[in-house]
């Protein structure tokens, strides 16, 4: 059998679908830039997906692109967005929302994840500063699902994060760069829909769900932002032969297959994976040698924590493993 790796999601090309559509559309001629049927027919499924057919639907080429492009044009100028530490864009894009003139303005994450009552202190005690003014302003709040640490928001989560940015003001943006392995966790309440409902800006990531490259950016309330297309631009993000990200998401977002990939990748990761990892984890938190060198050497930590996350681990991965099971899997 050969070997699998998880070092990334882009150890391969893509989904063989997106191939066969590829080579099906090949020799056709198609304007442009994203005009082309294509595009169109991908943003009227996407809005179908998201139940919110008002929406404005937009694809671009990767994830750091898509956060700088978008925070830049919901953004004004001097403004910074409020990212929690661990964020995407506050370590792990080498400052391009800064290139574009934004600070990324970090709070302390809980679990990888940015709390509405943080957020709403931060903003709280922003304004009672009598030099704000010198400040840099608050003008958006980033979050990532999954976030850096694997955790997902729950849908009320989302609701209290934007109950505080409709206070403010200023709108809430969620990077779904791994968007479909949050969407195909059993258990999770946060669908597209909901994301329709609770962010401002969202994109569904597909470079790491099965396209070779690309990302759908869904602003659910159009008038959001002005002259998009143009910023795009600004931002070199305009891909000319713009049908390759239409062809794709029409592709993804045919029959299911975003969702199925991600159930797919979901399983292997939790069947495959996580199992053999956490026996092993058992056993080296659990082996009484072990427990008792490290009991020697912390001689106020009890036995009994030892067991106690060992044994709340498998119990989510049993649950996570046969709710996998049970699923239908690509
Ligand atoms: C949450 C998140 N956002 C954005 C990115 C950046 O994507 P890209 O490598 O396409 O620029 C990543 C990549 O790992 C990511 O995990």
């Amino acid at each position: 059998m050969s070997m699998k790796y998880f070092d990334s999601d882009y150890l391969e090309g893509c989904a063989p679908e997106i191939l066969e559509a590829f080579s099906k559309t090949n020799f056709e001629q198609t304007p442009g830039y994203g005009k082309d049927k294509y595009s169109d027919s991908a943003k009227e499924k996407i809005k179908a997906a998201c139940e919110c057919p008002e929406a404005d639907v937009w694809f671009l080429v990767g994830g750091t692109q898509a956060n700088s492009t978008v925070l830049d044009s919901i953004l004004k100028v001097g403004e910074g967005v409020i990212s929690c530490d661990t964020g995407h864009i506050a370590g792990h894009e080498a400052g391009a929302i800064e290139t574009f003139g934004h600070k990324v303005i970090t709070i302390p994450h809980k679990n990888g994840k940015l709390s509405a009552a943080d957020v709403k202190k931060y903003l709280v005690n922003f304004y009672n500063d009598s030099s704000y003014d010198h400040i840099v302003p608050p003008g958006a709040v980033y979050v990532s699902h999954p976030t850096e640490y694997g955790t997902l928001y729950t849908k009320k989560e989302l609701e209290d994060l934007h109950t505080v940015c409709q206070e403010y003001d200023i709108p809430l943006f969620l990077d779904g760069a791994r968007l479909g392995y949050g969407l195909a966790t059993p258990g999770t309440d946060v669908t597209l829909p909901v994301l329709a409902k609770t962010t401002d800006a969202f994109y569904i990531g597909g470079t790491k769900v099965g396209a070779m490259f690309g990302e759908a950016v869904v602003f659910p309330k159009k008038d959001i932002v002005n002259r998009f297309f143009t910023t795009i631009k600004r931002h070199g993000a305009l891909l000319a032969k713009g049908r390759m990200l239409g062809i794709q998401f029409d592709t993804l977002f045919t029959n299911d297959l975003y969702l199925k990939l991600a159930k797919n990748a979901t399983y292997e990761l939790a069947v495959r994976f996580s199992l053999p990892a956490f026996f092993i984890s058992v056993f080296i938190h659990c082996h009484p040698l072990i427990q008792y060198i490290i009991y020697s050497m912390h001689s106020e930590i009890q036995f009994f924590p030892f067991l106690y996350e060992p044994l709340r681990i498998l119990l989510c991965l049993l649950r996570k493993a046969d709710d996998l099971r049970n699923a239908e899997v690509y």
